[in-house]
This record gives structure tokens, sequence and C-alpha cells, in this order.
């Protein structure tokens, strides 16, 4: 490093810097005259690319956060055993979303101007389009580095269920990062920034873009259209709904070890909607699948979305929604009073060459307070009696428990050293 006149070494500089939130200052040494945050792209409004969703809290954001349109998911495996190791991931991480979430370029205080930018800048001008970055530990992490004892009971690689045909190249990681954003490049930037942040410890293990929001979150979002056609997210949980979030998402004190209180746990599967089954079911068929109207969402028997779903009516002596009817079996009435929160994305890839088949589906999201109480069961008796299965495969699932949220100055996951 080169002595500065004043006797202060270039790196002291960054860093000081860096510790005043000076970004922006550093992000002009290294990006010439181009600035950050000046404008958004075609088809965004200038509104939506500048709003950002606070990064600090007590709960982590992109949980109760409005579900936002666009995701790119991405699962780590570590590349170290050494517990020491995971907390500066995770330092830097946090470092990481806080700059990003805010719309600003992420620059630590190690960067050297004559060394390849961390940030790789393709984020630049964005704006933070409304980006949450949720962070999530998976089983094999707290063993890996020797924290077992720290583990929840609850962070168990998921039970196999009846129909899965799981990819292991795209299933499992030791961590998670979930980006949504309204502004597609600006989810892919997250997890590749990430991913170059967390290069000494961890490497990417499989990653998933979605796009369109197959769930609301909030009573001020439209209910969505899945890839079926099909209103989705008509019976989730809202952040508004404070109790139901409280029990059913938002881990408590005694649940498991103390880290966890405010944290919850993040299952994802990814399902592949088979279009050459669906696309070829009358529309009477498809709605007993879901038990609900495809156009107005609302329950078969009844007239509008939100009506109250009748489990008990039946017409000719028969249900009206049918026995096997998807939001009969993940009905709470069928499911010990459980309930979940879904926060999908709808996903399609590029067609495999000659084959002629669309790879597209959920890939779906749940948050939970105790996966062994409500995903587990609910998703065991939908594999076994969900009209649904005949439509759709499960091609990957993973668990992570995602740690409560931070204030400023601490890191995602801190609770785990202390
Ligand atoms: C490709 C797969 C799936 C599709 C297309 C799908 C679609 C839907 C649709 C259209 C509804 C009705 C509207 C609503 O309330 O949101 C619904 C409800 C629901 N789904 Fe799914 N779903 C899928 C997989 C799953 C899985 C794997 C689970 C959990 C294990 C699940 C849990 C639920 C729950 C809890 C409800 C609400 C039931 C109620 O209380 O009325 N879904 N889903």
């Amino acid at each position: 490093l080169s002595e500065s006149r004043s006797g202060i070494t270039r790196r002291d500089a960054l860093q000081g810097v860096a510790a005043l939130g000076l970004g922006a200052g550093l992000d002009h040494a290294l990006f010439g005259s181009r600035g950050v945050g000046a404008s958004s792209r075609r088809g965004i409004e200038p509104t939506v690319a500048q709003a950002a969703v606070p990064f600090h809290g007590a709960n982590q954001a992109g949980i109760a956060t409005p579900a936002q349109d666009y995701l790119c998911f991405a699962a780590f495996d570590l590349t170290t055993d050494a517990a020491d190791e995971l907390r500066l991931l995770l330092q830097q991480w946090t470092a990481a979303a806080a700059a990003i979430t805010a719309g600003q370029l992420y620059t630590p205080a190690s960067q050297q101007e004559d060394e390849a930018p961390e940030d790789p800048g393709e984020a630049l001008e964005l704006g933070p389009a409304r980006l949450t970055v949720t962070f999530g530990i998976g089983p094999g992490a707290l063993e890996r580095t020797g924290l077992t004892s720290r583990k929840p009971a609850e962070l168990r690689p998921l039970p196999s269920f009846q129909g899965d045909d799981l990819e292991p190249a795209r299933s499992g990681g030791d961590l998670c990062v979930q980006a949504c954003a309204e502004d597609p490049q600006v989810v892919f930037h997250a997890v590749h920034l990430l991913a170059r942040v967390a290069s000494s410890a961890a490497v990417l293990r499989w990653s998933q873009i979605g796009f369109g929001r197959t769930s609301s979150t909030s009573t001020s979002q439209k209910t969505p259209r899945n890839l079926m056609g099909f209103k989705d997210g008509t019976a989730n949980i809202r952040a508004e709904e404070e109790d139901a979030m409280n029990r059913f998402v938002w881990v408590k004190r005694g649940d498991g070890p103390a880290w966890m209180a405010g944290g919850t746990y993040l299952i994802v599967r990814r399902i592949r909607m088979l279009f050459d089954v669906w696309d070829t079911t009358t529309l009477e068929g498809q709605e007993r699948v879901f038990g609900r109207y495809k156009v107005s969402g609302a329950p078969l028997g009844a007239a509008g979305e939100f009506d109250p779903i009748d489990l008990h009516a039946t017409r000719n002596g028969e249900p009206v929604i049918p026995a096997s009817a998807h939001i009969r079996l993940a009905s709470p009435q069928y499911n010990a009073g459980q309930r979940i929160l879904r926060r999908g994305y709808s996903y399609s890839e590029a067609t495999e060459a000659g084959t002629g088949e669309i790879d597209a589906g959920l890939f779906f999201i749940a948050f939970q307070r105790s996966p062994s109480r409500q995903f587990v069961p609910i998703q065991r008796r939908l594999a076994a009696e969900d009209a649904l299965n005949h439509t759709t495969v499960h091609t990957s699932s993973a668990i992570f428990a995602c740690p409560p949220g931070v204030t400023p100055g601490g890191f995602i996951g801190e609770g785990l050293f202390r």
C-alpha cells in the first residue's frame, strides 16, 4: 500500500470512506462519472425504481414485505469448515445487502482502486426497485462449522414425499439468498454480487430466476395468476394479519435456540407444470382440481373470490368442492388449523432441444414457524391425494432457517455466534 503525504494509507482512507457511508465518493473513483440511482429502466416507473424497502428491522425483509415481481434465488455450498469464516461471510453479506437494498454500489473497506471492482455494477442507475435480500442457513452448515449445538430441531432435511422427482444438484444447500425486486436486473445483480462476495467461503450450488409473483402477501395487492391461469394467493396469510404472522410465521422465544427468535423457516420446491396434460383438461376439470373457478377465483359454489370456502356443501350427494381438490386438502380445516405464508414465483427455463416440452411452473416458497407442524404434514397430504399431482412434478427442494433481522452495525445470524 502506498503511503499518502498525510501519512494515511490508501486502505485507511477507503475504510474511512466506507465507515462514513460515503461510498458514493469511492464509487465515483471506481466507476468514473457514472452516478448511482440516477434513472430507471424503460417500462419501470421511476417511483417504483427509486422505492427502497428498509433492510434493518426486527425481522428480515422479503418475508412480510409485499411480494415484488421478480426473484433470483440462490443456494450456496460452504467451502470452509471454520465457524469464523462463516461469521465473516455473514458479516460481508449483511454489509453488501444493506448497501444494494438502498440502491448503492457495494464497496467493501478492502476495495483497492487497482483491483477489479467487487460490485459488478449492473444495477448502477436502476435504483433499489424495492429490492429485499433474505438470507437462510441450511441444515448442513451448522454441523460443518462445529455449531451443531446451536442447530434447531426444525432445521432438518425434508422427508421425501410421494411422487417427488428431485434433482439433487438443484436441491439443498448450506446457505441461501432470496433476492426479490421490481426489476429483473436488480435481482440478478444481488445474487451475482453476493456470489462474488462469498467466493472465499462458499460457492453457488444452484439458482433459480422467477418472474411474476404467484402470491399476494399484503391486502394492498391484487391476486396474481399462476401459469395454469388460476388466481393464486387468495387465502394466503397477509402481512397485515399480525396475529397470523405471529402464530404461523415468526419463531418465538422458547420454540428452539434463542438465535432464531424473530426468524422463520424457508422451504422452496421447484414444481414443474405438465402442460401437455393441463392444457387439454376441460375448464370444469381444471376448476375441480383447485376447487375454485378459474376466472373469478371464487370457491366452487360461491360467487366472489374472497367468499368463505364451504367444505361441507354437497350437490346431488357429491361434495361441491371435490375430495381431491387442492384447496380442500391444503385447508387449515384438514391440517390441524395450520397455515403457511406462500411467497412463490412463476419460472420458465429454456426448452431442452428436441423435446418440445416447456419446463415451467411454480417456484414454491413458503415461510413458517414450524416445518414439522406446517409444511411437512400439509405436503404429505397433498402428495398423497391432491388432484394437482396429475399435472405437476416436484423437481427441487430445500429448507433453510432464516435468522431474525438486524439493527445497523449487526449482522444476519449474529446470535449464532454469541
Ligand atoms: C404447482 C403447484 C401449486 C399450485 C399451482 C398451487 C395453486 C394454488 C391455488 C390456485 C390456490 C387457491 C388460491 C389461494 O388460496 O391461493 C392454492 C391454495 C393453497 N395452496 Fe397451493 N399450489 C401449489 C402447490 C402447493 C403446495 C406444495 C402447498 C403446500 C405444501 C400449497 C399450499 C396451499 C395452501 C395452504 C393453500 C390455501 C388453502 C386454503 O386455505 O384455502 N400449494 N394453491
